[in-house]
């Protein structure tokens, strides 16, 4: 184990946490002696993900989540606290894409369905505004914490026809240096 930048005993948040990268985040973290608290949508997955780990020898608990609903992140973020007494690091990991919010390889930009686009930068941008919001309450108060947003090549610079995606992740790099 790394002891320099361990994170033993450190309690990692992260949304997303049944998606691809979310879930293998916190399977390593929690073996680095992290207690990981995996939030997202499907609890039957999160849970199968839990036991995974638990039965590696790591601590974790699943929340089922909406990182658009600041009421539910709230009682998540309560929950926590009741649970472990801090929150030390947050890794807003929860996003995605729809395909109305893409431009086809046929198609132009008046095919975007504006619904949908709003919809991608809701779950990747908003979802990524309200965890923070709430998260970063008691790591201001314990005068510490880490948070780490997931954004993409595509927010530099518009390298293929993910309209909405490349827009809300534009907006997580700009929010990400705000915050810094
Ligand atoms: N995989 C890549 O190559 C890559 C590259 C650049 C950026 N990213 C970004 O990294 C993050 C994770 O990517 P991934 O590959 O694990 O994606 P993924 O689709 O496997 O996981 C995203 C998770 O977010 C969850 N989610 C969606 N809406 C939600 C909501 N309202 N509340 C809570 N959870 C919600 C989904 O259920 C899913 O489990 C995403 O933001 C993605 O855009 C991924």
């Amino acid at each position: 184990m790394n002891e320099l930048f361990s994170v033993k005993d450190r309690v990692v948040v992260i949304t997303g946490g049944t998606g691809v990268l979310g879930a293998c985040i916190g399977e390593y973290l929690a073996k680095q002696g992290a207690k990981v608290v995996l939030m997202g949508r499907r609890k039957e997955e999160g849970d199968r993900i839990v036991d995974k780990i638990r039965a590696e020898g790591g601590e974790a608990m699943f929340l089922v989540t909406d990182v658009m609903n600041p009421e539910v992140v709230q009682k998540n973020c309560d929950d926590i606290i009741a649970a472990y007494g801090r929150v030390d690091a947050l890794l807003n990991a929860a996003g995605g894409n729809m395909p109305g919010a893409t431009i086809a390889p046929t198609g132009t930009i008046f095919d975007i369905k504006v619904e949908e686009f709003q919809k991608v930068l809701n779950v990747n941008l908003t979802g990524t505004v309200i965890p923070t919001q709430i998260f970063l309450k008691p790591m201001v108060e314990a005068g510490c914490g880490a948070i780490v947003n997931f954004s993409s090549m595509a927010a530099f610079r518009p390298m293929t026809r993910v309209l909405g995606y490349a827009a809300a992740k534009a907006g997580i790099s700009n929010f990400t240096a705000f915050l810094a």
